[in-house]
């Protein structure tokens, strides 16, 4: 038992690490940061424009921009609680949400698993892409649903289960784990190295008489291999856990907490790098492509507490 206590301490502290990290990256770099915080609206979320007038809020697994934060309180949230894994939160969210009222959002720390809040607080909750990188994604989903009130809405996007592309970003996980030389090339890419890498492709080429690649602006390199896009392999790849649930896996535990009209929604993710070839296949989710690709795609589940 204390063993696996440690366990869960060391992996959490690595999963906190990471996103950390990451997260710091994306608060420094304004396209990105604006990227995120205009993931969420209420068009995305279907509820009507003044939906979040009065209401008390949760973004469980905020991560260090809280970016999701900053969306619920730019779309008129009364009061929004945030919380992740440990005070290193503290080093940048408060930056990130200075420009809003402090009284209307209070950041503390705690796990998913066990919500640091009393049942029934919350009209809306978000907790986005947060559950499959937690010890226990079903207990995760049956604490949110616990601090949901009657009548609240829960919303959670979580990573999918099967598809080619998810098997090799497991490959090269594993990978990550085992093989000093493939984690050091991890951590240490940047977007310079790729775009570089990229242009002596083309040099390479144009000297052998091929001069297609030389045709190519390297604006568009740059443009297609960014910042962005690193810290999106490095998440897929350097994060301790990516859980894989199916969307009836989820759906049965939302029915088993009392929630009803669980509907998922989906969204095309905008995007300046060559991930914007894959957004349609976000979008169209249940398309033959896409599932060849992605299996049940990233679910993205909103759903109603029963009264
Ligand atoms: C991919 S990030 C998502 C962050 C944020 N929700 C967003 O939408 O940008 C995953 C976050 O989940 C947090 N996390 C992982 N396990 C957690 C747990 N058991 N409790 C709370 N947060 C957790 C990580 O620390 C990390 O900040």
């Amino acid at each position: 038992m204390a063993e696996n206590n440690k366990k869960r301490e060391q992996f959490e502290k690595d999963t906190r690490q990471l996103f950390h990290k990451l997260h710091s990256a994306q608060a420094d770099n304004d396209y990105i940061f604006n990227r995120l915080t205009s993931l969420l609206s209420t068009e995305y979320l279907q509820v009507e424009e003044d939906f979040f007038t009065g209401k008390i809020c949760l973004d469980a697994g905020c991560g260090s921009n809280a970016n999701a934060t900053y969306a619920l309180l730019q779309m008129g949230a009364e009061k929004v609680h945030a919380f992740d894994l440990n005070e290193t939160i503290y080093e940048k969210a408060p930056k990130m949400l200075q420009e809003f009222d402090s009284q209307r959002y209070e950041l503390t720390t705690g796990s998913v698993l066990d919500i640091p809040f009393a049942d029934n607080t919350f009209d809306f909750i978000h907790c986005g892409g947060v559950l499959h990188h937690s010890a226990d994604v079903l207990q995760g989903l049956r604490e949110l649903a616990r601090v949901t009130k009657p009548g609240g809405v829960l919303y959670i996007h979580t990573y999918g289960a099967g598809g080619l592309i998810r098997e090799m970003t497991t490959f090269f996980r594993e990978k990550y784990s085992q093989d000093d030389a493939f984690k050091k090339l991890i951590d240490n890419l940047n977007a310079q190295k790729l775009q570089l890498g990229i242009l002596n492709i083309f040099d390479s080429m144009e000297r052998n008489g091929d001069d297609l690649g030389r045709k190519i602006p390297t604006q568009m390199i740059e443009e297609l291999v960014d910042d962005d896009l690193v810290l999106t392999i490095q998440d897929r790849i350097a994060a301790p856990a990516y859980h894989e649930h199916t969307e009836e896996q989820l759906r049965t535990c939302l029915e088993e907490e009392g929630f009803s009209d669980i509907e998922r929604l989906t969204r095309y993710p905008y995007l300046k790098n060559i991930r914007r070839f894959l957004s349609p296949l976000y979008e169209e989710y249940d398309s033959e492509i896409a599932q060849l690709c992605y299996g049940s795609g990233l679910i993205q589940l909103k759903a109603i507490k029963n009264d």
